[in-house]
């Protein structure tokens, strides 16, 4: 076996000296899926604007200046029967069984379309079967008919062969988002479609059924069963789960509990014995208020656009990754209008205030249609996001970090550091009062090449690049209430 010189020479530099602060472990914990979020429901509305602000929002998703997410969740829609707010009420393709209107959702296609331009894979996901298919002839309020599942199968499955036909990378098949909730009653604010667990093993063997009679089985994965809370998965999977597996690729859950670590670890570990070799996948959460560092956290109304509480959001990730060890993150919707203020206000978009939600990366005008506002409103959620989305790409594995120094050690939970084949990347950040250094030693020797730092001041802003006392040990500044990436090459 032919050792690489550098390995030696960084052997030997290490193993000379007494070492200062933390240390990256060669040895990774787990190797990513990806960073996404979902299109649901702003296409309906954002669809409508000219052609180069949608060209301008796909670059501020899709490309790696923007967010530069590696998985979009498309929402195939159920047609909006009964969901009030037409914005949240999604067109479906299904007429009757084995027809379709493929003009239907031109909306949502067009942002999967520059999604997929763009190499972002795609997870297609449903609130509710097509409003026919269900209990209440309806798209929320509504239950899944136990023997429907062919029929609600065969349709899934049609609509995924026809897109990927068309050149669409979907690779993810959500059939039953959140499915303990209608979202009644009616008239209802959103879709939803109640899937209780004994009937969940019939969708998932229909829709398995459906995509192997098209040679998609081994292609597209299904994912099961986005479980609002950690809670609820753990309580209801001994029920239908097991039955049904070997034909599901994860098991995706919610994080609408603002889990504890202890509970969070609770939920990865139980799932992990019980369903051995099944990942777990954080695909939707949003809507919650608190502190940067974490305390007071929970779901809550109120829009808090400010770096507070995106660093609380970000620390939900570093949670994610860090504690538990999961391969893939979804923010819930992209795009926002609930801003809780007019937007054209001087200081609304800026500004923290009670009627507003933090569900949106990026906010926008919900009265585009009469007063022709365009205008993008980007939040610190999008910059301090962008730091997952632009450093923690599929096949890229997490290098645990360990050996804090006591002055550190408070970092230790947000300290993020993701490897390829010719880079590490250490993703900080730092939601305390007062300002910190970290001091990181690598298994290999690197290079620092840039660092990008979000704070109340700045976005995604280059800084001062790591600095190396000659010794292997690389010394990072972190001000307080920021985050930071600092890319070395491996070199
Ligand atoms: C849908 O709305 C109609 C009209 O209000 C109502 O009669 C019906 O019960 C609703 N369906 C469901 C499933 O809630
Ligand atoms: C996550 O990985 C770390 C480091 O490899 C390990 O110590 C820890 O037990 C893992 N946690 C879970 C919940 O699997």
């Amino acid at each position: 076996m032919a050792i690489p010189t550098w390995s030696i020479i960084s052997a030997v530099v290490l193993t000379g000296r007494i070492v200062s602060g933390a240390v990256v472990s060669s040895t990774p914990a787990q190797t990513f899926h990806g960073i996404g979020g979902s299109g649901a429901w702003w296409p309906k509305d954002i669809h409508r604007y000219p052609e180069a602000q949608r060209q301008q929002l796909a670059n501020l998703l899709f490309s790696q200046d923007g967010l530069g997410l590696s998985g979009f969740r498309w929402n195939i829609g159920g047609g909006g029967v009964n969901v009030s707010n037409p914005t949240r009420a999604p067109e479906t393709f299904y007429v009757s069984p084995g027809s379709y209107d493929w003009e239907k959702d031109a909306q949502g296609v067009y942002f999967m379309q520059e999604a997929n331009k763009r190499g972002v894979e795609i997870t297609a996901f449903v609130n509710s079967a097509p409003a026919p298919l269900t209990a209440g002839r309806a798209s929320c309020n509504s239950n899944f008919v136990t023997g429907s599942g062919n029929a609600y199968s065969t349709f899934l499955a049609d609509v995924l062969q026809r897109f990927v036909q068309q050149g669409i990378n979907i690779r993810y098949i959500s059939p039953m988002n959140e499915p303990d909730n209608s979202f009644g009653p009616s008239p209802c604010g959103q879709e939803g479609m109640i899937v209780v667990p004994n009937q969940r093993a019939e969708v998932v063997n229909s829709l398995w059924n459906a995509l192997s009679a098209r040679g998609l089985a081994q292609r597209i994965g299904i994912i099961v069963d986005e479980a609002s809370t950690l809670n609820r998965g753990t309580s209801q999977y001994g029920t239908w789960l097991g039955s049904v597996l070997d034909k599901v690729a994860a098991l995706a859950h919610h994080t609408y509990d603002f889990p504890s670590d202890a509970s969070y670890t609770t939920y990865v570990a139980d799932t992990a014995r019980r369903f051995p070799g099944k990942r777990t996948w954080m695909t939707e959460v949003c809507c919650g208020m608190g502190n940067a560092d974490g305390t007071g956290r929970g779901w809550a109304q109120g829009y808090d656009p400010t770096i507070r509480n995106a660093l609380m959001w970000s620390g939900m990730v570093f949670q994610s990754f860090n504690v538990v060890n999961e391969t893939h993150y979804d923010w819930w919707v992209l795009l926002s209008k609930e801003v809780g203020c007019s937007v054209t206000t001087a200081g609304c978009a800026t500004s923290i205030n009670t009627a507003g939600w933090n569900d949106g990366l990026i906010y926008y005008d919900g009265n585009f249609a009469t007063n022709q506002n365009y205008q993008f409103y980007i939040t610190k959620h999008f910059w301090t996001y962008k730091h997952f989305g632009n450093f923690v790409k599929s096949g890229m594995q997490r290098l645990p970090v360990t050996s804090f120094t006591s002055s550190e050690a408070a970092l230790r939970p947000y300290v993020l550091v993701t490897s390829s084949p010719t880079q590490f990347n250490v993703i900080v950040m730092n939601p305390f009062s007062s300002a910190s250094t970290l001091t990181l030693t690598f298994p290999l020797r690197a290079c620092a090449t840039s660092a990008f730092r979000t704070s109340a001041s700045q976005d995604f802003a280059s800084v001062q690049i790591a600095t190396s006392g000659g010794n292997g040990v690389w010394t990072m500044q972190l001000p307080s209430m920021t985050q930071t990436s600092y890319v070395f090459n491996k070199c």
